[in-house]
Formats: C-alpha cells, structure tokens, sequence
C-alpha cells in the first residue's frame, strides 16, 4: 500500500500544472498508463488562447467562447477562466516554454488566429506548442523531489468510502454510489511487474484527457480512451454534455498518416478550403462561401459540417486546404512540424493543397466539476477535457482547452493547499486487489473486436450528422457490449486494453444516451431528426442510477 497526499491521473498539461503547483508542500504520485509525453497535450499544435493584447478584452474573449459554444457556456466559468489566462501564460513563460517570439508584438510572442476568433490571441510555440509546454513541464516533474512518476500505471478503479464506512471500488465491495463521503485513493495496474497496487491519498485528481478513441477516426493518440469519466461515473459522479463530441475539420488524408493534424492555425493564417482539383465539379471551388460569412474562420462545428455535407454531397474522399498563396519562408516559419510530416509523405504544401477530413478531436463534456475542479464525491478532483466545467458549452473554441487545465489546474491545487491535512487515512483500511476469483484472458481477441466495434458503431451512427435511427441502433449495440465486458471484467484479471476497452464502452454509453435525450440540434450536435436550436439552452446532465436531469 502506497500513500501520498495527492494522487494525480495523467501526465498531460492538466494533471503537471496540478503536480507543479502542489510539489512545494505535499507529496504526489502522477499517474500515468504509459509514458509521461504519450498524452494528448503533447500532440496539441495550435496554442493557448488568452488576452495578452490591449487591442483585445476579455469581454471579447468571453463573447467569442460564448458563440462558438452555442449558447450553453457557463459564462461565469468562461469569463473566470479568460481573466485568469494572462497569469497563466504568465506561468508557462517563467517556467521557460519557448514560445514563438515576436518583438513587435506588446508582449514580445507572436499571437496567431483560428477559427471562431475575433482577435490573434493564441500564444504558440510555432506549429508544437503541446511538445514544447510537455517538454519543459517534464523536466521539472521528473527532477521534483516531492513527485513520484508512476508510468506504465493503468488506473484500475476509484476507491470510495460511504457515510456507513462501506468501501466501493474495491473487489468484492458494495457499489455505494449515492453514499459517498469522499475519495480515498485508486487501485493501479503496474503494467511491468502485471500487479494491481493500492494507492491512498488525501486527494485524488483525475487528469485523464478526453475520449477520442471511441470513434473510429480521430486526431487523438491512443491513451484517448476516456478512463477518467468512465471511472468517475462508476463511482458515483454526475457527468455533462457528453453529446457534444468535436469533430476537428482539417485532419490529413493520407493512408499512412494516422491522426495527424492539420492545425486550425493553417486556416487562421489564411488557408483556403477547397473542392479538390481532381474532383469532376467545382474543381478548385472555395466552398466554404456557401455555408458561413465567416468562411474558413467559422467556428469548429460549422467548418467540419460543411466539409462532411461537401464530402458526402459529391461522393469525395476529402476536401483539400490551400496554404500555397503564403511564401514558403513563413510557413517554414509557422508550420515546421506539418511541413515536415506532410514532405516526408511527398506533400509539399508550399506547393500543393493539403488534402484533409474530420476526424474526432475533443471531449466538449466530462465529469461534473466546479471551477476548482471538485467533483460530486469529496476528495475527488476531475480537470482538463476530462472534466466539464461548462466552459466549452456545445462546442469549444479552438485553444480554449489548454488554457482550461492551466487555470483550473491551478485552482485545484490552491483548493488541494488551502484544505487542512486530513487525519482520515491514517486509520482507513483498504483491502488489496483480490485477484484470487479470476483467471488468465484466454481469448484477448473478444478485446480487440469490442474495441472496434465500439468504435466503428460510434463513427457511423453517432457522428457529426445524427439521426433517432441511428442513435437507436447505437444504443442497441453499445448496451450489448456495456453487458459483455462488464461479464468480461468479472471473469479474467485486468489487462491495458481490457480497461481501456471497457472504460471507452462505458463513455461510449454516455454519450449516446446524452445525444439521445436532446431533442434539438445544437453546436456539435446536429440531429436531422430535429433541426431547430431551442431558444432555453440547458445542459444534459446524466446521475449515476438516475434517468437524464435537465
Ligand atoms: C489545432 O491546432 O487546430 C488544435 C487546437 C485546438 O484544438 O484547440
């Protein structure tokens, strides 16, 4: 049994800022499922959105965030948010992340623009800006005497204890979810020595990521697979908006570049869409003017339904993105990183359009938090695109999410430090994991054919343009599989892919229940079935046990 005072889940921006902030005084374990730079943040290209100009305002900022999420932000948590996003910067800055610089600018760093702007404010190291924070925040975990890292550490299970002293998470337990005092810890997979660990801590973040994995296509890496929310959910959390799945409107086209993307930023710096030249009608055709005034720059959900209806409509495989008309020296400048991957595919795009489609890209929903990222069981902190503080709404603006785990990342640990050390775990009593009922998996491929089926269902039925019918037979399938690996679990001894499986399967769920319960259509959640935005925007909010709340 291992104790600390803080248990950190993931080692993307979220989970190091909480660490960082923390280190000074308490002493925490991240955990992370495989290495610390395999997360989402470190493949984040375009940058940080934040008021770092006095042409800007946040109220500006906030309006913009409020738009792209169709009406249903918080706007309280949006305008905390963006008026704490100069001090964060602030932060990344003197902790030495080299964004690109820029001596004519106010601050000294060049501000790009993506879409759903109004202004240049996204602060970015050129094209790799989620490499470079992660790079920087690295090295200070790793050297940190007070931090633990745990890589290779697949997080198992929440451990909770009721008003009545009963245990949930634990093998054997009672689910007690709606009796819940506080968090006490987790149970972890040591992948290398295949041991299921206890870890108890005062305080227990869950900085998991998002859920990209449940679609078939997507621009996120593996570790996408939504544990946070599913094991939050188990044990007895609220979770919210789970319909609105952002589909990212430029990934590469290519059949050997898996989930590379093309960052908004291209278009922010006047990349054109376009009808591909090879196509037989409108070849070359800008077609972004017939669907938006605000062209390439409209929001993310807009752009990615046009270039879907454009793709459909004309039997196309992709759509293609100009950037040729900038001189070579400033895309070399802004977008190494893409020249690059795209030249070693044979793509030059100084020369030639960037053939690209939608692919999943974030997890607008999450686990219900408040803006210091407590959850609904004490002890329990979510942040990041796991959680959902109800800024992104339905549908994020593009770079609002770095600045997300930044700030409330922060609030976290300040809520963490200002709470006095608490004596209950002195004399807590956890059992270990009893893995003395199960046995070996003798058949991992029931693993792989969930995981594509899960994902494959959620691509064709729950994708960016939804339909009753289709939202129905997704249920169908997903409900059979919920009961398949939940008699899966019971039976072998945990595995990577099986808790990885089962947590994407449970997301999976959420999310189709969420869509399922919204009878409109609204920012990422386009239902042909009902088409018309309701005038009161209200969130979906789904209770473990209960029905849909609204
Ligand atoms: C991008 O570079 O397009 C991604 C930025 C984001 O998702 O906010």
């Amino acid at each position: 049994m291992n104790r600390f005072d803080v248990a950190i889940v993931g080692s993307g921006l979220a989970g190091l800022t909480v660490a960082l902030h923390l280190a000074r005084d308490k002493k925490v374990v991240v955990i992370t499922k495989r290495a610390l730079l395999d997360g989402a943040s470190n493949w984040a290209q375009g940058g940080i959105a934040a008021v770092l100009d006095s042409h800007d305002s946040y109220d500006r900022h906030v309006a913009d965030t409020l738009t792209a999420g169709a009406g249903l932000c918080d706007e309280i948590a949006a305008r905390h948010i963006v008026e704490s996003g100069a001090a964060a910067i602030r932060w990344l800055i003197d902790e030495g992340v080299p964004f690109t610089r820029d001596e004519t600018a106010e601050l000294g760093f060049h501000l790009t623009r993506e879409g759903g702007h109004s202004q240049r404010r996204i602060i970015h190291a050129a094209d790799a800006t989620g490499h470079q924070v992660q790079l920087t925040l690295e090295q200070k975990v790793r050297a940190h005497p007070n931090i633990t890292l745990l890589e290779n550490h697949f997080a198992v299970e929440l451990i909770t204890r009721g008003k009545r002293g009963r245990l949930a998470g634990a093998p054997g337990a009672d689910d007690n979810a709606g009796d819940l005092t506080r968090c006490l810890g987790l149970y972890v997979l040591d992948d290398a020595r295949d041991r299921v660990e206890t870890i108890l801590a005062d305080h227990t973040v869950l900085a998991t990521g998002g859920a990209g994995k449940v679609y078939l296509h997507t621009s996120n890496p593996d570790t996408s697979t939504g544990d946070g929310i599913a094991m939050a959910w188990r044990a007895g959390c609220r979770v919210s908006n789970m319909e609105f799945m952002q589909f990212h409107p430029t990934c590469l086209y290519h059949p050997s570049a898996k989930s590379f993307l093309i960052s908004e930023a291209v278009r922010g710096e006047g990349g054109i869409l376009r009808i591909p030249a090879n196509a037989d009608v409108d070849a070359g055709m800008r077609f972004m003017v017939n669907h938006d005034a605000r062209l390439e720059l409209a929001p993310r959900d807009v752009v990615a339904r046009a270039i879907d209806f454009e793709i459909k409509k004309r039997g196309l495989n992709y759509v293609e993105l100009d950037i040729t008309h900038r001189p070579p020296a400033f895309i070399e400048e802004h977008f190494p990183t893409i020249l690059a991957r795209c030249r070693s595919l044979g793509i030059d795009i100084t020369r030639q359009p960037i053939p690209v489609v939608p692919a999943m890209h974030f997890t607008c929903g999450g686990i219900v938090t408040d803006l210091n990222g407590r959850t609904d069981i004490p002890n329990l902190y979510a942040v990041g695109e796991t959680a959902c503080t109800g800024l992104h709404g339905a549908n994020r603006l593009a770079s609002n999410s770095l600045l997300e785990c930044l700030v409330i990342g922060r609030n976290v640990a300040q809520s963490i430090e200002s709470q006095a050390a608490s004596a209950a775990l002195a004399d807590v009593v956890v059992p270990d994991w009893d893995d003395s009922r199960v046995v070996d998996e003798d058949e991992a491929v029931v693993i792989s054919h969930a995981w594509d089926e899960v994902r494959r269902l959620m691509w064709n039925y729950v994708g960016i343009v939804r339909t009753g019918k289709r939202l129905a037979r997704a249920r169908h399938r997903v409900d059979l599989l919920l009961d398949e690996i939940a008699a899966y679990y019971r039976a072998y001894r945990v595995s990577g892919g099986m808790l990885e499986c089962r947590n994407l399967i449970q997301v999976a769920a959420l999310v189709v229940e969420s869509a399922q319960s919204r009878k409109e259509s609204r920012g990422l959640h386009y239902c042909q079935d009902y088409p018309r935005t309701l005038p009161k925007a209200l969130p979906t909010v789904l209770t473990p046990g209960l029905r849909i709340s609204r």
